[in-house]
């Protein structure tokens, strides 16, 4: 099985996105799966423009010279497909927007009626089958995902790929081990990651079960989320005075 994971977000060092996903595929290469994590940041990916090339004049290609021929091929070759993204203004970052508006060339112009009878373009490609969502986000609360719970389903059934997992973590600072009061819950939640991993691959999904343990609280304190919110406004008052 190829699991190919394609990081949105638009830091090129560290990243707490590029943390859970390395986790994730931890767990699935040791199930025996073959794994990359792409770093879109590093990529050169021009805004699709809309042009139709890839739907008429060369069918399943895109007529923009930038990476996104590499990219596309490594997407229609993989098994399963993960998106991850931090959020940025309650959605997926831009960077990851234009590369999933330019897998555009992925799918065949002609319509199609789903099983509920609403429209979507038809498949081209035989791959990939199946889709996992990563995203983490700096506010604690799991409600920031709404948009994300929504368009990863959207996108899903657009593009006829089943969503198997969903792996999203507020407060993603955490994941760093950027406050070290908290890092000692890490591990377990992390392993928790790693098992989504395994469960992708040796069950094709992951289990209700296991996506229940994914949405708790990481850090199983009694008003976290205002000790959280404290602790970050330090923080940020420490970072501001040593550059004033
Ligand atoms: C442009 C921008 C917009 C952001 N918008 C949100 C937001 O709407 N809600 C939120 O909780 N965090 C928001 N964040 C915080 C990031 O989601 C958070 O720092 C995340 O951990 C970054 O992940 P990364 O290290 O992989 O880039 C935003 C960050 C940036 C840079």
């Amino acid at each position: 099985m190829k699991i190919t994971a394609f990081n949105g977000t638009h830091r090129t060092g560290e990243s707490n996105t590029a943390i859970l996903i390395d986790h994730f595929l931890q767990g699935a290469a040791a199930e025996g799966a073959q794994t990359e994590h792409v770093r879109l940041a590093k990529a050169k990916i021009q805004s699709c423009t809309a042009c139709k090339a890839c739907w008429q004049k060369t069918p399943g290609k895109c007529v923009i010279k930038d990476d996104m021929s590499t990219l596309v091929e490594k997407f229609t070759s993989s098994d399963v497909v993960v998106l991850a993204s931090p959020i940025y203004a309650d959605n997926v970052s831009g960077m990851l927007k234009t590369f999933i508006d330019r897998l555009i060339s992925t799918g065949d112009p002609h319509w199609e009626l789903d099983e509920k009878g609403e429209s979507r373009h038809c498949r081209r490609y035989s791959k990939p089958t199946k889709l996992v969502a990563i995203s983490n986000c700096g506010y604690p609360e799991q409600s920031h995902f709404d948009v994300l719970r929504l368009y990863f389903r959207r996108m899903c059934r657009n593009m006829h790929l089943e969503l198997c997992g969903e792996i999203y973590r507020g407060a993603g600072a955490l994941l760093a081990g950027g406050v070290p009061e908290f890092s000692e819950y890490l591990s377990g939640y992390l392993r928790l990651v790693e098992n989504a991993g395994q469960q992708v691959v040796q069950q094709g999904r992951v289990s209700e079960t296991l996506a229940e343990k994914l949405e708790a609280p990481i850090i199983p304190l009694p008003g976290f989320n205002q000790i959280f919110l404290a602790k970050v406004n330090q923080i940020v008052d420490a970072q501001i005075s040593k550059i004033a």
